[in-house]
């Protein structure tokens, strides 16, 4: 069986209601990054962190995961399908994925200060005063500003993938953005994205398209060449 490594981000969910970071009408359009997102944040308005992440679990209740997810769960009766997503949502679980790296932490877990200890914590709020261990409970979620510790993982699968598909990212963030690289020479990189990136090496296929439409066209040319 083919291994295909499958790098999402935030445009993955787009089509289930989740707003991606940097279109218009974004998150960071009406958040600023430091403000929210980030380990100094957290340091100095705790409160709002808080605010910020209980609200995207909150939203997480009301959505479902789109066509798209569906199609990458259904890929597994033919191929090894590896994700490795920047998403903080749990919508590839939902889905029914089976290998779901989260290079950017989960929504539906806590830690404490240090993540030596992590929690599923569901859909449930983190309150300011609520202790996990002997510190504030946090969201399990890598800010800017911390280390990517499931990286070398990613590295490790994306090296040695058969096929490399890429859907629902500007590639802007690193270190995720940089796993293309590792891609092997004769592994084909698939990217699925309305837009795409700036900066691409010349042998990625580009469907200018939606998560779903892209997947559909994808998965069927994938399952002839196979
Ligand atoms: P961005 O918001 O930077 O990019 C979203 C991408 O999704 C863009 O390239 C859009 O063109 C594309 N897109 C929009 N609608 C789509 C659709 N229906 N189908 C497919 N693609 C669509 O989000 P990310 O690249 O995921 O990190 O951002 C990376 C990281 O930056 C996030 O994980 C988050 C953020 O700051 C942290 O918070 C640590």
């Amino acid at each position: 069986m083919k291994t295909i490594a499958v790098l999402t981000g935030a445009g993955m969910s787009a089509e289930s209601g989740i707003n991606t970071f940097r279109d218009s009408d974004g998150l960071w359009e009406n958040h600023r990054v430091e403000d929210v997102a980030t380990i100094d944040a957290w340091y100095r308005n705790p409160k709002l962190v808080l605010d910020f992440y209980n609200e995207r679990r909150r939203q997480l209740v009301g959505v479902e995961p789109n066509r798209g997810h569906l199609i990458l769960h259904e890929l597994e009766k033919n191929f090894d399908v590896q994700i490795i997503t920047q998403n903080v949502d749990n919508l590839h679980e939902r889905a029914g994925s089976s290998h779901v790296i989260h290079l950017h932490g989960e929504l539906t877990k806590a830690c404490n200060e240090h993540k030596t200890i992590v929690k599923d914590i569901a859909y449930n709020e983190i309150h300011i005063g609520q202790k996990l261990g002997d510190t504030q409970m946090r969201p399990f979620i890598v800010w800017f500003g911390e280390a990517v510790p499931e990286i070398e993982r990613a590295m490790k699968i994306v090296e040695t993938a058969d096929i490399v598909v890429i859907i629902g990212t500007s590639l802007q963030v690193y270190p995720a953005a940089g796993l293309i690289n590792y891609a092997p020479k004769h592994s084909p990189i698939y990217y699925i994205d309305p837009k795409g990136a700036d900066i691409l090496p010349s042998r990625v296929h580009l469907l200018k398209k939606g998560a779903s439409e892209g997947l559909e066209e994808l998965k069927n040319n994938l399952l002839a060449n196979r």
